[in-house]
């Protein structure tokens, strides 16, 4: 890997959180809620390209309300997360990859890409500050320290082209289950009114925007006492794309092991390729194709395929219980976890807690 060109100085937090009160918040985190006490920022300017990269305490930011991002939602995200191992070192999962992704999507909303030097680099330099923010864990918990690195035209100006300023930051937040229930199957509502991206449009980019066109659809979910939200393609409504943030995989009972293909509106999650890969080592055979939601409903009610589950990040791995949509329900095998939804999560997680050897070389050392 070639050098990082920007190093990510610290500056003095002015208060940093008192041990207690890290302790409370890491002790039940949920997700999402909580922050830490610093943050990695850098500016571009078309004029100068990268610079400004400090790490400085976490904190609300000055923003003119006439920047780009507000109007035209020109913005990419990322997540990963920062998983401490028993002997106290921290460390991250395929990082390059989600650097990759971050730089795929900012050329597809035309913002500066960061390369994955430095993008590591602001990782890296995060976690050091944040260092007691890790949660220790023991055999059973899966506590984390969820990274969030954002990027969003800051120029202020009106006129509807890519920004001459981008800003770029990493928040972190010490995470537990993403489900308020925790690793329970999860109802999913199969959304008929919405769909969550478009042929030729930004489905496959991690932005901001992907995900405001999901909410609407949650709601529906949540009218239909389900969790979560699928959503089928745009152009036939047929065949599955995604949750409002999550892959989804079938498996049958003769080993298949199915997802939809990359058609260029799903995302390309992280979790999802190293389950591909995590699968084919358990003598699955992984099968990247069209899911039509009337076959998947049809071989759930003959028993063709016996479980099925959700994945991403923040997720991990969660079964899917029961798909609700109008007119009726279906439930996947007997509604629990699968054994095979339930071993991949454990294998999962036990190389990202270095638990077991990580055969893959997929872990990368922050701290
Ligand atoms: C993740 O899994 O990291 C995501 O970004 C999904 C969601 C929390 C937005």
């Amino acid at each position: 890997m070639t050098a990082s060109s920007l190093s990510f100085p610290q500056q003095d937090a002015a208060r940093r959180t008192s041990d207690a009160d890290r302790a409370r918040i890491l002790a039940a985190p949920g997700f999402g809620e909580h922050f830490t006490d610093f943050m990695a920022h850098a500016r571009w300017r078309r004029d100068g390209g990268w610079g400004d990269d400090e790490v400085v305490p976490f904190g609300p930011i000055r923003i003119t309300p006439a920047a780009a991002v507000l109007h035209y939602a020109q913005e990419i995200f990322e997540g990963l997360k920062a998983f401490r191992h028993a002997d106290g070192s921290v460390w991250t999962f395929r990082p390059e990859k989600n650097a990759e992704r971050f730089a795929a999507s900012a050329r597809r909303l035309a913002l500066p890409e960061l390369t994955v030097e430095d993008f590591i680099a602001s990782l890296k330099a995060v976690v050091a500050a944040d260092e007691p923010w890790v949660p220790v864990v023991d055999e059973t918990s899966e506590a984390s320290l969820y990274l969030r690195p954002v990027m969003f035209a800051s120029e202020e100006f009106l006129g509807v082209r890519a920004a001459h300023m981008a800003d770029y930051y990493v928040i972190a937040s010490p995470a537990g289950d993403y489900f308020p229930r925790g690793v329970q199957p999860l109802v999913v509502w199969v959304s008929e009114s919405y769909a969550r991206a478009g042929k030729g449009g930004t489905g496959q980019a991690k932005c901001g925007g992907n995900y405001a066109s999901s909410l609407l659809g949650k709601y529906e979910a949540a009218e239909h006492g389900a969790d979560e939200v699928l959503f089928l393609d745009s152009e036939t409504h047929t065949a599955i794309d995604e949750l409002s943030g999550m892959n989804v995989f079938a498996i049958t009972k003769d080993g298949e092991i199915r997802t939809p293909a990359l058609t260029g509106s799903i995302l390309e999650g992280v979790t999802r390729s190293s389950i591909l890969r995590l699968a084919e080592d358990r003598g699955l055979r992984p099968v990247e194709t069209r899911l039509v939601m009337s076959e998947v409903l049809e071989s759930l009610a003959s028993g063709e395929i016996v479980e099925m589950f959700a994945c991403g990040t923040a997720a991990v791995i969660t079964p899917i219980g029961a798909f609700r949509f109008d007119g009726g329900e279906q439930v996947v095998g007997d509604g629990g976890s699968g054994e095979h939804t339930l071993a991949l999560r454990r294998e999962l997680t036990d190389i990202q807690y270095g638990r077991i050897e990580d055969r893959h070389g997929w872990l990368t050392r922050l701290v």
